[in-house]
């Protein structure tokens, strides 16, 4: 009796182990008063339904708690923030309490990526990166590279126009054009076949890019339970890219140190740190290395490319079905030399973009580390904790947004237009830590679609629809945006 026994017992202490392990941390946000979406043993707070993208998921939870919310994601606990004081206080004012992200996959070269970087290593990196993406000097520099993209991507789009005059325009536009210019400024190399997504450069910048419905099945989301086998599935498909993107800085710097050439773009910069930053005291003392640095060129690439290709894909979209607007655009841009001065002066495709951004936060939420406990306004939050800013929610706010669904940039126009939605539009993230290459991105977007719009009639066909992939956690993408292009006389 007790030999049958003893099998038994050992199995139910088995699933009384297996179930404790998989609901350690439940309850920690219960106790801080925080409402939970239900969790459940190891998978955490499942979404529901199981297909669904972050947009409706976040607008469905602010609905239902209001300001501040909680999930397990897996066992860990994730603190939702929907307001805009509190979004003040956590991304500009206590940025001690929370200056870092956190990881949210562990592989090699991913964790030395700038946006992962912790403290100290994060804030030297983003000194030696600024100057290239931050100085206006810089930027005009990148005038001429973006021009010759431009003109090389709207002879393919020609060609490709006098087979059809319905376009994707991410596919046969955006895409292959933004990886274009961030090949020049990331890389300093012309690559020679952007736009055939066989070539090894276009396969692994694509492995950076979120297109596509990521499988939210229990399976994935079980998966969060085992950080080390989704780190392995995701080290796969990263690693060689990070490692193919490191030899292309690698040998930019060689062959620019070899000509003696001196560019004032991203190589430029990194060429910059190594000779004069890397070998000092502080650097050896935080660990940064040349390798550290020139893994940065990937970073750029990784950050850009999609971010900007897909932001003028879906102002396309809204633009094709708002061609008044659109209208108006080309009437603001008619006839103007497209400089970096001139870019200053078009408020309305500025506004535009602005408003596609507003309804279409392609990196739909922002995180960070709490790394020393923190309180504010009844709202205590532990060290160790993850705190999620949910865009979509904030983006669709009635009382800074009226008419939260509908595409109006004008009402990013005149004085009012410059002090809307302070802490409450944030694309581009805020505080210290927000987008290194926001100014960057604005001037490529302004840049490509004045450029498009000049040249350019954009119509919505039945074709013309826009729907997120599901399941992704940051970056949604679209699925592809099909448009009428016709060629104005
Ligand atoms: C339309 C284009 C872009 C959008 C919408 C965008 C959006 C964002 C967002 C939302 C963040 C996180 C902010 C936060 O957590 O507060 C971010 C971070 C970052 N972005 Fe962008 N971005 C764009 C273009 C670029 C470009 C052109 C570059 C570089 C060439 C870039 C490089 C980065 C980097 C390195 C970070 C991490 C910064 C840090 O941790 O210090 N982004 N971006």
């Amino acid at each position: 009796m007790e030999l049958v026994l003893l099998p038994v017992l050992l199995v139910v202490l088995l699933l009384v182990l297996l179930y404790k392990y998989g609901t350690r941390n439940y309850g920690t946000l219960e106790k801080l008063g925080i409402p939970v979406v239900k969790p459940y043993p190891f998978v955490g707070s499942v979404r529901y339904p199981a297909r669904t993208s972050t947009d409706q998921e976040d607008m469905r939870n602010a609905k239902r708690f209001g300001k501040v919310w909680g999930v397990y994601e897996g066992p860990w606990p994730q603190v939702f923030v929907a307001d805009a004081e509190l979004a003040k206080r956590i991304l500009i004012k206590d940025f001690d309490h929370f200056p870092d992200r956190p990881i949210l996959f562990d592989i090699p070269y991913g964790r030395d990526m700038l946006d992962m970087k912790p403290g100290e290593q994060w804030k030297m990196l983003r000194s030696m990166l600024a100057p290239a993406l931050a100085s206006g000097v810089k930027l005009k520099a990148m005038m001429p590279t973006m021009v010759e993209c431009a003109q090389q991507a709207f002879h393919r789009m020609e060609a490709k126009m006098r087979q059809t005059s319905v376009l994707s325009m991410r596919e046969d536009l955006f895409g292959p054009l933004t990886l274009d210019i961030m090949a020049q400024f990331s890389f300093g190399i012309k690559v020679p076949n952007v736009a055939d997504t066989s070539s090894t450069f276009v396969k692994y910048a694509s492995a950076f890019s979120a297109q596509g419905d990521t499988p939210d099945t229990w399976m994935t989301t079980l998966m969060t339970s085992f950080p080390s086998i989704a780190n392995y599935m995701m080290g796969r498909e990263l690693v060689p890219a990070f490692k193919y993107f490191l030899n292309l800085v690698r040998s930019s710097i060689k062959q620019r140190r070899a000509e003696g050439v001196e560019r004032p773009d991203l190589i430029g910069a990194l060429m910059d740190a190594i000779d004069k930053k890397v070998p000092t005291p502080e650097c050896r003392r935080l660990n940064i290395t040349e390798e550290l640095v020139m893994l940065q060129g990937a970073e750029m690439l990784m950050a850009a490319y999609d971010t900007i290709g897909t932001t003028l894909t879906i102002t396309s979209y809204f633009l094709a079905k708002n061609p008044d607007v659109a209208a108006r655009i080309a009437e603001e841009a008619a006839g103007v030399e497209l400089t970096y001065e001139a870019l200053q002066r078009l408020p309305l495709t500025e506004a535009a973009i602005q408003e596609s951004l507003r309804l279409s936060p392609l990196i739909s939420r922002h995180f960070r580390l709490c790394t020393r406990d923190w309180e504010y306004d009844g709202l205590r939050i532990p060290k160790g904790t993850t705190v999620i800013l949910p865009l979509w929610p904030y983006h669709r706010d009635p009382e800074v947004f009226p008419e939260p669904e509908r595409f109006l940039p004008d009402r990013w126009l005149g004085e009012q237009g410059r002090q809307l939605g302070q802490y409450s539009w944030m694309p581009f993230g805020l505080g210290p830590r927000a987008c290194i290459g926001s100014r960057l991105g604005m001037m490529e977007c302004k840049f490509l679609l004045a450029y498009l719009l000049q040249r350019y009639r954009l119509t919505a066909t039945p074709e013309t629809k826009l729907k997120y992939y599901t399941g992704a956690t940051l970056f949604i993408g679209a699925h592809p945006i099909m448009c009428k292009v016709e060629k104005l006389q």
